[in-house]
């Protein structure tokens, strides 16, 4: 978005109303970048499946610096670069969702959701209402075909906003700003993802057809800018060799804060597309690129009790009810215990205060109890209930098995 409009409001409201009055009487006359698009055409009756022409592929992660500089050496190996330092470009892992757009002469005609990487939905009509995707591409030396890859996603703003408005009308906020944008993604009524108010930015090249490929990461990220397609603000290039890059994570790390949407962590892409192309594939993850993750959220709350969960297979959990925290992007309020000898190992009483733990989709956990902090220090061990919290009979504990069944 620009944000510099050519004619006053005014104007443009009384020339919308003229373009939706003809719509209405020519509907087959609609164009694919018609503004009147943004706001939500007709619900629908369900998603197409979209066949990707290019596959979608996945990142492998690297969890500590030791796994980033693994991924170096064997890029560094596998090119026959010596102690060369590789160039890489580094950009934020934005939590949300990928999609695919399609653009043909210049005009935006599909988006796509990721799906399995070979096939995904057809979410053209929800993406026409976010504002940061161009209905059109800018300039005149358009591809004849081009897609872009790029991640749907909710500001953090946005999420409070709609979390707000929702609790304000007596229903149930959302989890996270991930969870808004996939269900906005996912609404079969345009209409309604319009509100979701999301925004998206590109990544990544699919089909290309009329023009050149760009030679490296970096120059793909530049076309798309000039094509008017948004990327994101959180991008450092180039990276050259493995300290460069561990100084961009924890610079990112350190940022990660202040930025308005959810990043779980750094995607380090090898900057030369003729390098990645040497690298190639290994089972859907490219092996030019690695996503190198945060790690787990941890917060300090308090203990308030222990429950114990039943399973489908009447299996018995326990798990700490806590003081309500927020933790790696939702609000926690219990935490799995795993097992009987894992409250023993970790030494989990009640009125403890101790750190939970979350990373992404991963059930919290207490990862430790602060002992020294313990108010009561005769505070009694959580014990196995000797009947089922919810059918009453007796708990069994199979010879050496912790988990009890009912
Ligand atoms: S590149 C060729 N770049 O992460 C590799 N993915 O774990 C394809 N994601 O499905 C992905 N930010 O949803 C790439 N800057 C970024 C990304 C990014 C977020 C997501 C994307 C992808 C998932 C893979």
């Amino acid at each position: 978005m620009l944000d510099d409009p050519s004619i006053d409001d005014a104007r443009y409201d009384g020339l919308f109303g003229e373009l939706l009055a003809l719509e209405a009487r020519y509907p087959e006359m609609v164009a694919s970048d018609s503004p009147t698009l943004r706001v939500g055409g007709a619900p629908l009756a369900g998603f197409e499946t979209v066949r990707h022409a290019v596959p979608m592929l996945s990142l492998s992660n690297a969890f500590s610096d030791e796994e980033f500089a693994d991924f170096d050496r064997q890029v560094r190996e596998r090119l026959e670069l010596g102690e060369g330092g590789v160039e890489y470009v580094a950009e934020a892992k934005l939590d949300g969702l990928a999609v695919s757009l399609r653009y043909e002469r210049g005009v935006f005609v599909r988006g796509a959701t990721r799906g399995d990487g070979d096939s995904g939905e057809d979410v053209t009509a929800n993406l026409r209402t976010v504002d940061a995707l161009p209905l059109r591409l800018r300039g005149d030396a358009v591809p004849r075909v081009i897609e872009a890859r790029a991640e749907v996603y909710m500001t953090r703003s946005g999420f409070l906003a709609i979390n707000e408005r929702l609790e304000a009308a007596g229903e149930r906020g959302f989890v996270n700003p991930r969870n808004a944008a996939a269900g906005g993604l996912r609404q079969l009524d345009p209409a309604k993802s319009a509100e979701r108010q999301l925004t998206l930015a590109c990544y990544g090249l699919g089909e290309l057809d009329g023009a050149d490929p760009p030679a490296t990461q970096s120059a793909t990220l530049a076309w798309f800018r000039e094509l008017g397609l948004p990327t994101s603000v959180a991008t450092t290039l180039p990276c050259t060799g493995l300290d460069a890059c561990l100084a961009a994570y924890r610079d990112l790390e350190k940022r990660r804060a202040t930025l308005d949407f959810d990043i779980d962590g750094v995607v380090f892409k090898v900057d030369a597309v003729r390098q990645q192309r040497e690298l190639g594939t290994r089972s859907r993850a490219p092996r030019w690129a690695i996503a190198r993750k945060f790690p787990a959220e941890e917060r300090i709350t308090t203990v308030l009790g222990v429950d114990f969960q039943v399973g489908r297979t009447g299996s018995l959990t326990p798990v700490a009810r806590l003081d309500p925290v927020f933790v790696g992007g939702v609000t926690v309020a219990s935490a799995t215990l795993h097992n009987m000898d894992e409250i023993g190992r970790k030494d989990v009483r009640v009125g403890d205060r101790v750190v939970v733990r979350r990373a992404g989709d991963v059930i919290p956990e207490v990862a430790r109890v602060l002992l020294d902090q313990r108010a009561d220090p005769d505070a009694p061990v959580p014990v196995l209930p000797a009947h089922c919290p919810e059918c009453g009979s007796q708990v069994i504990v199979a010879d050496g098995v912790v988990r009890a069944r009912c």
